[in-house]
């Protein structure tokens, strides 16, 4: 046998490649790992969010003079059940793409009235960051406990003004000050964030570039110019998103309405230019933030996002017309919707039989389900001295009060 003088050459070269091909991958950044976060998220939960229907409601648009027609864009489609789904990817995106090579995201804190802290809470379960959500103790109770069964932490508090440090936005502000203060006397490159929907301006970009072009889209589609975009505001991120991304597209532009629940500030700011509203008259306020059964909508004070409306009316909307809304569309659809949707709809009624008619696009925000304990609730109601409409309603008499 002749000696090869490169046998133990590729002998190393052979036991190094064996090596190598059992040795385990290097951690993959879209894994969840303490010191990796993916820049970008990409789960089943995220590719199913956007992209969602949008119907004609032909019966109750058959109480409106024939040339006028509501068309809902369903959010509730959402894989979370709303359209905060849309801007919570929105705002984990671009945190994530601000990272420094040598940061990991440790956790987040958001100030939200439920819906969003359900979208950031499960989200963030793939990612291995820790989401904690302050909100008011005037919510659904329904909407806390979906957050913490996908591992997000509830801190319930006290409803009260903006002013006070122990407003829930406020808490979570500090929230996230105090674990970052925690995380850089460690080391390691922690980062804890306020996500701030009221004023992170990757809300209002988001409906820019998804919900708007969407609608329009699928407005296009049916060739049906669309006369107004009629939305409540929370953030503004919907109202003010679509509503610039519609006016940029449309010729002619439609007009963009706000509906507004009592009181909020937004529909005086839209209206004279004045975020003040008559319910903040002392003495006759029931409560310190503001007056209505409606979640998720109003607010006492103008946020970074609604100032980027661009809204050129506005339809104060009564608790009652929200009860009296959600009970007519059950009846006519066959939906079960929730409050800020039943608010969007008196809206856009009024809108459609005053406003000039035409092809009336409003939102349904989320579903039904998530308000049992509130809207649909009798007792409630009643409670809240508002009157549970019976069987004897005489719908077509109602819509003319509208
Ligand atoms: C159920 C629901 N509807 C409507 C809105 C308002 O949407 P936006 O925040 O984009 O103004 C919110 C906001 O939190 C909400 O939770």
């Amino acid at each position: 046998m002749v000696d090869d003088p490169l046998a133990p050459v590729l002998q190393f070269c052979l036991s190094a490649l064996l090596v190598l091909a059992f040795q385990k991958p290097p951690p993959s950044r879209s894994c969840s790992s303490s010191s990796s976060t993916p820049s970008i998220i990409s789960t089943a939960y995220s590719r199913q969010i956007g992209s969602t229907p949008l119907i004609k409601l032909s019966n109750l648009s058959s109480f409106l003079p024939p040339s006028c027609a509501i068309f809902l864009k369903l959010e509730s489609h959402n894989p979370g059940g709303t359209g905060k789904d849309r801007i919570a990817l929105g705002m984990l995106n671009s945190v994530l793409a601000s990272l420094e090579p040598h940061q990991h995201l440790d956790s987040i804190f958001e100030g939200t009235s439920g819906s969003t802290g359900i979208s950031l809470a499960t989200l963030c379960a793939p990612l291995n960051v820790e989401c904690t959500v302050c909100v008011p103790d005037d919510q659904s109770p329904t909407k806390f406990a979906q957050i913490e069964s996908v591992g997000g932490k509830v801190h319930v508090v006290p409803t009260s003004s903006i002013s006070s440090p122990s407003h829930y936005v406020n808490v979570a502000r500090r929230l996230a000050e105090e674990r970052q203060a925690k995380l850089d006397k460690q080391g390691g490159g922690g980062v804890s964030v306020f996500m701030d929907q009221f004023n992170n301006l990757a809300n209002f970009r988001t409906h820019f570039t998804t919900t708007g072009p969407e609608i329009l889209q699928q407005m296009s589609d049916r060739k049906a110019p669309i006369s107004a975009f009629v939305m409540s505001a929370g953030t503004g991120g919907t109202v003010a998103g679509v509503g610039n991304y519609l006016c940029q597209q449309q010729s002619p532009p439609p007009r963009i309405v706000l509906a507004d629940p009592p009181g909020s500030v937004f529909h005086g700011t839209v209206t004279t230019g004045v975020a003040y509203t008559q319910e903040q008259k002392e003495a006759t306020i029931r409560k310190h933030r503001y007056d209505t059964i409606c979640e998720g909508i109003g607010l006492d004070r103008v946020t970074g996002n609604f100032k980027r409306h661009n809204c050129c009316d506005s339809v104060k909307v009564t608790d009652q017309q929200v009860v009296d809304m959600a009970h007519f569309v059950l009846r006519t659809e066959g939906l079960q919707i929730g409050s800020s949707t039943a608010c969007n709809l008196v809206a856009a009624l009024h809108e459609a039989k005053r406003g000039g008619g035409g092809n009336v696009v409003t939102v349904m925000c989320d579903q039904g389900k998530n308000h049992i304990q509130r809207l649909w609730n009798r007792e409630f109601i009643e409670g809240k001295g508002l009157v549970w409409p019976g069987a004897q309603v005489e719908w077509e008499k109602w819509l003319e009060t509208l």
